[in-house]
């Protein structure tokens, strides 16, 4: 089978198309073969070696996937072969999901219902979870409740302000000029163009702040919370802000993705109850994975998917 590996870490030419056994699964695995690949910021993080995650290479980078499982391991009794299924395989390990097929443990997929496409089940599992994680079960937002989702046209941005909807919160958004109406039309009650405004100069007072800059980012997402409330941090806090955040009485959490099926299940019932819609705005071949990398933050709305 075809899958993209990496000797070093680097640039999207270290990303090589070869091809290698197909994988067998284990006791309590099976093998899906891919339909789809959901591509993060993540990704590229390991690749270049900034975030060494799964340690040094050779590895093969992907954690959101979709497909159809079509080999079970010993003991597997919740998948059979031809089982439609997507999930997050493997966090904080290596995922492997950049290959037409990959083995994953039984317990970290979720089944995919019919009315769910394969490159919208493959987008939905890392940001799906990050909302939830961020909205759910650290802020437990509430009805009225007002928060901030920063980079709302991104994956995990689009998400964040539709979940947050859903659950009857009042969401301010920032986005650059071109996402502005996208987001509006996400269902967020006031757009801020961050090319053009300075949301700490306009907002305060917040109960939720959803930061995926963390660094320096976290000062101005404290500066706009009110005392007691939460500001949860996609990427590193600082000490200095993790002082101010206890002074406060402010949650001050820095998200760290452990995949539970649970969550992604809960996410799918708002996707399939048409409260939540996954978008997916550009699919590249496997064979592309660098492309797909470069175009991140090219001013995508949603998702970008890889096709094996
Ligand atoms: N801790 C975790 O478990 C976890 C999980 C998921 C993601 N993350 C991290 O969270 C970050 C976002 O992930 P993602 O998947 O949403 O990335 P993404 O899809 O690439 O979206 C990033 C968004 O940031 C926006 N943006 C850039 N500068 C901005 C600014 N100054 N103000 C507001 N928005 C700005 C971009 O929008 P424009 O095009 O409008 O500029 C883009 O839509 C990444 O760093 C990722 O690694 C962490």
């Amino acid at each position: 089978m075809r899958t993209i590996t990496q000797q070093v870490f680097g640039g999207t030419e270290v990303l090589e198309l070869v091809d290698i056994a197909t994988p067998e699964p284990g006791a309590g695995e099976v093998r899906v073969a891919v339909a789809a690949i959901g591509v993060n910021p993540l990704d590229v993080a390991v690749r270049e070696g900034w975030y060494p995650m799964i340690g040094e290479p050779p590895f093969t980078l992907g954690w959101d996937v979709a497909g159809r499982v079509d080999a079970v391991g010993a003991g597997v009794t919740s998948l059979a072969v031809g089982d439609r299924v997507f999930g997050m395989p493997a966090l904080p390990g290596a995922g492997n999901t950049y290959a037409e097929q990959v083995v994953v443990r039984a317990d970290e997929l979720v089944r995919t219902p019919d009315d769910l496409d394969d490159q919208r089940a493959a987008a939905l599992g890392l940001v799906a979870y990050t909302a939830h994680r961020a909205i759910v079960e650290i802020a437990d937002l509430q009805p009225g409740q007002r928060v901030l989702v920063q980079a709302a046209g991104g994956g995990v941005g689009h998400i964040a302000v539709q979940l947050a909807k859903a659950l009857g919160a009042e969401v301010v958004a920032t986005a650059s000029t071109g996402k502005v109406d996208v987001v509006r039309g996400l269902g967020a009650d006031e757009v801020i163009d961050y090319t053009r405004h300075d949301f700490t100069e306009v907002l305060a007072d917040l109960d939720l702040v959803i930061d995926p800059f963390g660094g320096e980012s976290v000062e101005r997402s404290l500066a706009v919370v009110r005392d007691g409330g939460t500001v949860a941090s996609l990427l590193d806090v600082r000490d200095e802000d993790v002082a101010t955040a206890a002074e406060r009485g402010i949650t001050l959490d820095r998200i760290r993705i452990v995949p539970r099926t649970e969550h992604l299940q809960a996410m799918l019932d708002h996707v399939m109850a048409g409260r939540i819609n996954v978008h997916v705005s550009a699919t590249f071949p496997l064979d592309r994975a660098g492309d797909a990398h470069d175009h991140l933050g090219t001013g995508v709305v949603g998702k970008i998917v890889l096709l094996p």
